[in-house]
């Protein structure tokens, strides 16, 4: 292998003579935006854009917030809507002219909505982006990150942009208004061109915040700066193609990321997983020419007096064929995304240091490829996973329990006070939340709830799904402790999730079913298509504010333990799947 440097200053490399085409990704230095705050107006920023927040009429129904209107005592009707922060700059600029220039351009402030408007020279800005945020009275952090993320990706050919989107919602905290725009900008600035030759990386560098400063606000952008890097890490390994991420240049990824970040970094090589008797890693790994591995990362906070600790687990699959149990070939290239937990826990482990996290962190995250070949598991065949239960496997395509069995059975042993999982997990989650919205099901209502509120505040939608012990049946297999699949038809997320539960004890568990928001179809607010690093800021808020769940909280919990003793045998016959 060697280093070339190509024009852009980009990396490539290449296999040494005789070796492989390169499949390799071009490396390129991810680009730094940097923000300031600033109070001077928004007539006299300067910048090469001046992008102004402009609310929508009041949706019908609403009170109007009564507040003065820019344009609507200079023209009629439509520019009483045309209301925002620095709007009234930007409407002397062009003499009184905004709102007919509006109108015209049928720009109503819908969110989503953009609009480029000259300047005539007369602001410090070389040109003006009107953004659109909807009602003001409905302007939240959430909507202003979406509204961040438009004006990043209209932006992409200006160096310097100064906004006023900062100051659009004066209700709103100011800390949680700062690092949503923050986080906005730099996830919508993102691109992956590692494979494009003739890729326009954005020319954003800095950005100018025209709203509330001080000290906590530049913490807030500290903060944004963290967890956005960790996102773009986590989006840049789900797409980097599988040929080109094996588990053990996944796991030496990783390790390069962690490396410098205050963290322990322990990757096990296949013989390693076999010795620790992690029987689902490995045999769903035995179908591959590129063999598993698994990568635990320690944090331990500084000053010795850490307060619980908290498990990251990941479904670390690199690519998943299905294995003999065999996926149909269209869309199959998506499933180079099912290592996306892994990817957003351990993006999350970059992250503790520079957050001051002051409880013990540790991840597990197994990584394999599922490909079918004369080495992989066959439907039918019995797995021991590392808790002694055994598995049978009846369908090689439901992988990502295996692997996570393992991993969490771990946790529990290291002596977790809480673990959360993140993994793509079941379609089925896709089919009863669509491609937004994650599944999250747990065994303890205090700590589900713990993972909510974080998901709430990071403005990653997730949704609760139930875990009925009445549904664990459908788990048994007729000769082993476990079966792999359901035997009934339905609730395929809800019985993969019972599957996880029989591995995790008494522990506080929370399982997100991420299998629908991993990854987009298309640019969406923050989300930028394919990988989405869905889950690394909600990890990132649940590291931040977490508390050890009170023991045998929830009835749920102990409940739905005592229905069914573990690796029972199994007391039914199995109808076909
Ligand atoms: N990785 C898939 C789940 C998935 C589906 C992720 C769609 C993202 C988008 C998982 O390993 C899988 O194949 N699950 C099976 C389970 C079934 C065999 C019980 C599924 O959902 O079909
Ligand atoms: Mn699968
Ligand atoms: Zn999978």
């Amino acid at each position: 292998m060697s280093t070339i440097r190509g024009e852009l200053g980009v990396e490539a490399i290449v296999e040494g003579e005789g070796g492989p085409v390169s499949t390799r990704p071009r490396r390129l230095r991810p680009v730094p935006i940097t923000f300031s705050v600033s109070s001077q107006s928004a007539e006299r920023a300067s910048a090469d854009l001046l992008a102004l927040g402009v609310f929508a009429a009041p949706s019908s129904g609403k009170a109007s917030s009564g507040k003065p209107s820019s344009g609507k005592s200079r023209s009629g009707k439509a520019a009483a809507s045309l209301e925002g922060p620095g709007v009234d700059a930007l409407d002397a600029a062009l003499d009184g002219r905004l709102a007919a220039f509006v109108e015209e351009a049928r720009f109503t402030g819908k969110p989503g909505e953009t609009l480029a408007v000259p300047t005539n020279g007369r602001l410090g800005a070389k040109a003006a982006l009107l953004v659109g945020l909807g009602p003001r009275d409905d302007v939240t952090p959430a909507g202003l990150r979406r509204a961040a993320a438009t004006l990043a990706r209209r932006a992409d050919q200006a160096t310097s942009v100064a906004t006023t989107l900062t100051a659009a919602a004066p209700d709103a905290d100011p800390v949680a208004v700062t690092q949503a725009v923050a986080e906005g900008i730099a996830l919508g600035a993102y691109q992956y061109l590692a494979y494009k030759s003739d890729g326009t990386p954005t020319q954003l560098r800095r950005v100018t915040l025209l709203g509330p400063g001080g000290a906590a606000v530049r913490d807030a952008l500290a903060r944004a700066r963290v967890v956005t890097d960790a996102v773009a890490w986590a989006r840049d390994m789900v797409n980097t193609p599988s040929g080109a991420k094996s588990p053990a240049e996944f796991a030496a990824a990783a390790r390069k990321l962690l490396t410098g970040k205050g963290v322990t970094v322990t990757v096990l090589t296949e013989a390693q997983i076999r010795a620790q008797r992690m029987g689902g890693v490995i045999g769903v790994g035995q179908g591959s020419d590129r063999p598993p591995r698994f990568v635990k990362v320690v944090y331990n906070p500084p000053g010795g007096r850490a307060r619980g600790t908290l498990a990251l687990v990941g479904k670390g699959v690199v690519f998943d064929s299905g294995g003999i149990s065999i996926k149909p070939s269209a869309g199959m290239e998506e499933m180079k995304t099912d290592m996306s937990g892994a990817a957003a826990a351990l993006a999350t482990m970059a992250t503790l240091r520079a957050l001051g996290v002051r409880h013990r962190v540790v991840s597990y995250t197994p990584m394999v490829e599922n490909m079918p070949s004369g080495g992989a598991i066959r439907p039918g065949d019995v797995l021991r996973m590392r808790d002694g239960t055994t598995v049978e496997v009846l369908n090689t395509d439901a992988e990502g329990r295996l692997i996570l069995a393992d991993a969490l059975a771990l946790a529990v042993e290291d002596g977790a006070d809480a673990i959360v999982d993140l993994a793509t997990l079941t379609g089925a989650c896709v089919v009863a939340l669509g491609n937004k919205v994650a599944g999250v099901m747990g065994n303890d209502d205090e700590w589900v709830a713990q993972v909510r509120d974080a998901a709430d505040r990071a403005g990653e939608p997730v949704w609760p799904l139930p875990l009925p012990p009445e549904y664990r049946k459908l788990l048994d297999s007729e000769i082993a402790d476990l079966a792999n699949i359901s035997s009934g038809r339905y609730g395929g997320a809800i019985t993969a999730g019972l599957f996880l539960e029989s591995f995790v004890g008494e522990v506080a568990w929370v399982h997100m079913d991420i299998a629908g928001p991993a990854r987009a179809p298309a640019d969406d607010g923050e989300l930028t298509q394919g990988g989405t690093g869905f889950g690394v800021r909600t990890l990132a808020e649940l590291v931040r504010t977490f508390e050890v769940p009170k023991k045998p909280s929830s009835k749920a919990r102990s409940a739905s333990k005592r229905s069914r003793p573990k690796r029972a045998p199994a007391k039914k016959a199995r109808k076909s799947a």
